[in-house]
């Protein structure tokens, strides 16, 4: 098996990697192999923000911006990617130092805006996780256009991944808020574009345009994906590797061989239908939230609260999905709109898909029903209906960055005080996401009424039989569940002000 070259572009110059083992991390190879100490670690499981980079890739001929945590990304897959770090900002993150550092006045470097606002607003104090809030807050500058002004929810979102032990977060954001208050300086965005151009013909294999022996494999291409799977089902499959990284960090696994899923053209689309939106697997947390937002905004707050930022930036819905962890907060929402999962493969030379739906993949603890021949390729979500009242509630300790204790969405289609149709998704509460069925059957039978949801709220609490563990014990989970559905019941008649989401957004300001 042969290993292909990484080629990205850092500070405007092409860095070409040998050798790099499948299962090395961005963070080690930043660390240990280029010297790049300024980058943290501090976790090493995507928490805690102290190792934030910043990922430039070019999409329609513009770049776009992503922070992820580069302690849980294989370094294999920034391949034909532009790079950040925090030694990259205080020099022309295109030009970069062979430049002459542009100079204030008094000959002293000049600092990035972001860097520059966070000594004047005083935003650090040991400076460990500092690197990591600079390079969250320069991929909020590069996103936003030139000298616009940053508000406090937007740094809130884009900080959502970093924390901070002895600032505190309140000097911080003023920062963040003050960043277009120093002069303009942005990424040479179309130099950039030419060199990422240029970039794709220097050969990853030797002479070869393609190995599909290599021990980490990025197909562009869906039929080229299955052909690689076919060939390699013992291959493992990544994403965004937010769950997989940590495999790798904390369990300390080893790939022998990588199929990355996230260059693939086609599951990196969403496609619009007259009553479906079809996401491809490979769509990014972050997107895919938008995209399931753009129909249904009441949806905003709970994607908010899927882990932070740089994790909903590398992290997949498919990847979501695929994993099929109980406490996984997709599911639950996905089931109760009545999404469909597409799985494909390449058999006797032709594609074969099959459709089900989703709670129908899974069959126990993190296992499903995909065959070792098998990709997820599209995640099908119905679009809203008339008289559709939807909410989903995530319980957990932190409101940022946290996994689900517990996980309940609702959908109901209404005619008049009718209940015609009732769809409940749960995590938390069982060895997968589930479905409540009883609960569902039981408001399909019913009207709309304080009495109907109060004996809901009853059935809900004992349709299943949730374990206790460090989250939660069983019995709290049963108990918010009914509490959930009581609330539900409140959200219906208006009480919008029944969610912590509102308070807390409410707070903030
Ligand atoms: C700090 C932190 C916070 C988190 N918070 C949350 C949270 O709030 N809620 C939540 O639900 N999750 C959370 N997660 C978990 C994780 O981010 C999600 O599960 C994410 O969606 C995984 O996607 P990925 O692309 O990173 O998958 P990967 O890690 O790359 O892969 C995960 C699994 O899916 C498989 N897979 C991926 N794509 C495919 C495909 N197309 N076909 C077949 N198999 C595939 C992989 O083989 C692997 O088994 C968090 C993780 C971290 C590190
Ligand atoms: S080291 Fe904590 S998120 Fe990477
Ligand atoms: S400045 Fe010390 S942890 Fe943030």
């Amino acid at each position: 098996m042969t290993n292909p070259t990484i080629r990205f572009i850092r500070r405007g110059q092409i860095v070409t990697l040998a050798n790099v083992p499948p299962s090395r991390t961005l963070l080690e190879v930043l660390r240990e192999d280029l010297g790049s100490t300024a980058t943290k670690e501090g976790c090493g499981e995507g928490d805690c923000g102290a190792c934030t980079v910043v990922l430039g890739e070019a999409v329609d001929d513009r770049i776009e911006y992503r922070a992820i945590n580069a302690c849980i990304r294989l370094a294999h897959s920034i391949d034909g990617l532009a790079l950040w770090t925090a030694e990259d900002l205080a020099v022309d993150p295109l030009i970069g130092p062979t430049a002459p550092i542009p100079s204030r006045a008094d000959g002293a470097a000049r600092l990035h805006p972001v860097q520059e606002a966070l000594v004047q607003c005083h935003g650090s104090q040991c400076g460990f996780c500092t690197p990591g809030f600079a390079m969250s807050l320069f991929g909020l500058y590069q996103n936003k256009a030139p000298g616009a002004p940053v508000t406090r929810d937007e740094a809130a979102s884009a900080l959502s991944g970093n924390l901070c032990r002895c600032t505190g977060y309140r000097p911080i954001v003023d920062a963040a808020v003050s960043m277009d208050r120093f002069p303009v300086q942005r990424v040479n965005e179309a130099e950039l574009l030419t060199k990422l151009e240029h970039l794709k013909t220097i050969p990853r294999w030797g002479s070869a345009n393609f190995d599909p022996d290599s021990i980490y494999m990025t197909p562009n291409d869906l039929p080229q994906l299955l052909a690689l799977r076919r060939q390699h089902p013992d291959a493992q499959i990544v994403a965004g590797c937010t769950d997989v990284g940590l495999w790798v960090t904390k369990q300390h696994r080893d790939f022998a061989q990588v199929l990355d899923v996230t260059r693939v053209a086609e599951l990196r689309r969403v496609e619009r239908y007259p009553h479906h939106i079809a996401i491809g697997a490979a769509v990014t947390l972050a997107d895919a939230f938008d995209a399931l937002v753009a129909n249904r905004p009441q949806l905003l707050s709970f994607a908010q609260r899927f882990a932070g930022l740089p994790v909903r930036n590398s992290g997949t819905l498919g990847g979501n999905v695929a994993n099929g962890s109980p406490i996984g907060d997709s599911m639950p929402l996905l089931i109760a709109l009545g999404a469909h999962v597409v799985l494909m493969s390449q058999r006797k030379g032709k594609t074969v898909s099959r459709e089900l739906p989703l709670e129908n993949l899974y069959t126990g603890y993190r296992q499903n029903v995909m065959a070792a021949d098998e990709v997820l390729a599209w995640i099908k979500v119905p679009l809203p209906v008339e008289n559709e009242f939807l909410r989903v509630y995530k319980i957990s300790k932190r409101f940022e960055d946290d996994i689900s204790a517990v996980c309940l969405a609702v959908r109901l289609r209404v005619a008049g005080d009718r209940i015609e149709q009732a769809s409940i998704g749960v995590g938390g509460v069982a060895a997968t996401p589930v479905r409540a069925i009883k609960t569902e059957a039981f408001l399909q039978r019913n009207t709309l009424g304080e009495a109907t949801f109060d004996q809901a709220s009853g059935i809900l609490r004992i349709e299943f039989e949730p374990i206790s563990d460090m989250r939660a014990s069983a019995a709290y989970r049963r108990a918010v569940l009914g509490d959930l559905m009581r609330r539900f019941w409140l959200e219906c008649l208006g009480a919008a002000n029944a969610s912590i989401e509102t308070l807390v957004l409410e707070v903030r300001k």
